[in-house]
């Protein structure tokens, strides 16, 4: 079955074909990063313009790759929720028009299930049930899939996501936006132990996370220095971004070695942050320790991409999960 699916729910539009939810035809992700980088984050409004220009050149592409023609497209797969609402309803709406001029079955797909759906492309074996840790710019969250369409969320984010906390600290450490990347290449040069950032734990919900206040530490210590008219050389900016690494990478672990004690599944990694050398190496260590399988999707699977999409929207069609064409956008769901 040849899925076309269409990704937009922030600040990346993509189009990918993918086969029975595993075999990835092709994949073609136009990033607005330039565009935003000028303003430190993504604004809203300017992500659904720069959506709505890409999305056909996108889609083309993606079946050009593919060398495939939309009729031998079987179904449309899309991103309907959560992210920015205005980004959402410019796929939705594309999707809708494809589906209906074209007469295919119209797939709404959860974008974090998605983000999980990515490491099914990377590693053939995967099957649930397992737990998944996404880690991204927008979510933070740890959840049982039982079943391909079937999912349980443990844990989540109490205020910021992991990746939102991450781009505030490279921002204050004056790297451009989203800092994520470059924030974890320096940590890979930095001294982990060299400022004590602490990790925090949330009263009576030990799957819970919490990065404000991390977030709040790295913005203080930076603005301390500043105030005494410090300038840092490159290799304290390592130190500073290994230290935050750590207590970051630590928060993450805390609470999957917490799991661990009372479960042995295989455990998925993904989501944008999953990219970082630092998460993937301390997660990969602390499942070796437990002898728990890890999977990880690849890293240019990661991020926010249209393949993800094509993936669970394939198990989602099996699960019976097709819309009528009232499909609507939602800012926000539960998985
Ligand atoms: O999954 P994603 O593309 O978008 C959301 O769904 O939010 O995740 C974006 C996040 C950003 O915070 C970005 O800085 C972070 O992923 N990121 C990384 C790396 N690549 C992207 N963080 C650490 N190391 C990386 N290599
Ligand atoms: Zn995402």
């Amino acid at each position: 079955m040849n899925i076309l699916a269409i990704e937009s729910s922030c600040d990346e539009t993509s189009a990918a074909v993918v086969c029975d939810g595993r075999a990835l035809l092709s994949c073609k992700v136009a990033s607005q990063i330039e565009i935003h980088a000028r303003y430190g984050g993504v604004v809203p409004e300017i992500a659904s313009r720069a959506h709505t220009e890409a999305l056909i050149p996108c889609v083309r592409q993606a079946l050009d790759d593919a060398n495939i023609a939309m009729d031998a497209i079987d179904a449309v797969a899309v991103t309907a929720c959560p992210g920015l609402i205005g980004a959402l309803l410019t796929g939705v709406s594309f999707a809708k028009g494809l589906a209906y001029s074209f007469g295919k079955p119209l797939i709404p797909v959860h974008h974090i299930r998605g983000h999980v759906a990515a490491a099914y492309l990377t590693n053939q074996d995967l099957k649930p049930p397992f737990t998944a840790l996404v880690v991204s710019g927008g979510h933070t969250s740890l959840l049982q899939v039982d079943d391909y369409s079937s999912y349980r969320t443990v844990g989540r984010t109490r205020d910021d996501a992991a990746g939102e906390a991450l781009d505030k600290a490279a921002r204050v450490l004056g790297l451009p936006y989203p800092g994520g990347a470059k924030m974890d290449a320096m940590a890979l040069l930095g001294d982990p132990e060299s400022i004590k950032f602490s990790v925090s734990h949330v009263d009576g919900a030990p799957y819970d996370f919490s990065f404000s206040g991390l977030k709040t530490s790295v913005v203080n210590h930076m603005h301390t220095l500043e105030m005494k008219g410090i300038v840092l050389t490159e290799q304290e900016k390592n130190d500073i971004a290994a230290s935050f690494m750590a207590t970051l990478v630590k928060t993450l672990t805390s609470r999957l070695s917490a799991l661990m004690d009372t479960q042995s599944r295989p455990i998925v990694l993904a989501g944008g942050v999953a990219a970082s050398k630092n998460v993937r190496n301390e997660i990969s260590s602390l499942c070796e320790k437990r002898k728990v399988k890890l999977y990880m999707p690849e890293m240019k699977l990661c991020g926010d991409n249209a393949a993800m999409i094509g993936a669970q929207g394939y198990y989602e069609y099996i699960s019976g999960n097709i819309a009528d064409l009232s499909l609507n956008a939602r800012a926000s769901c539960d998985v």
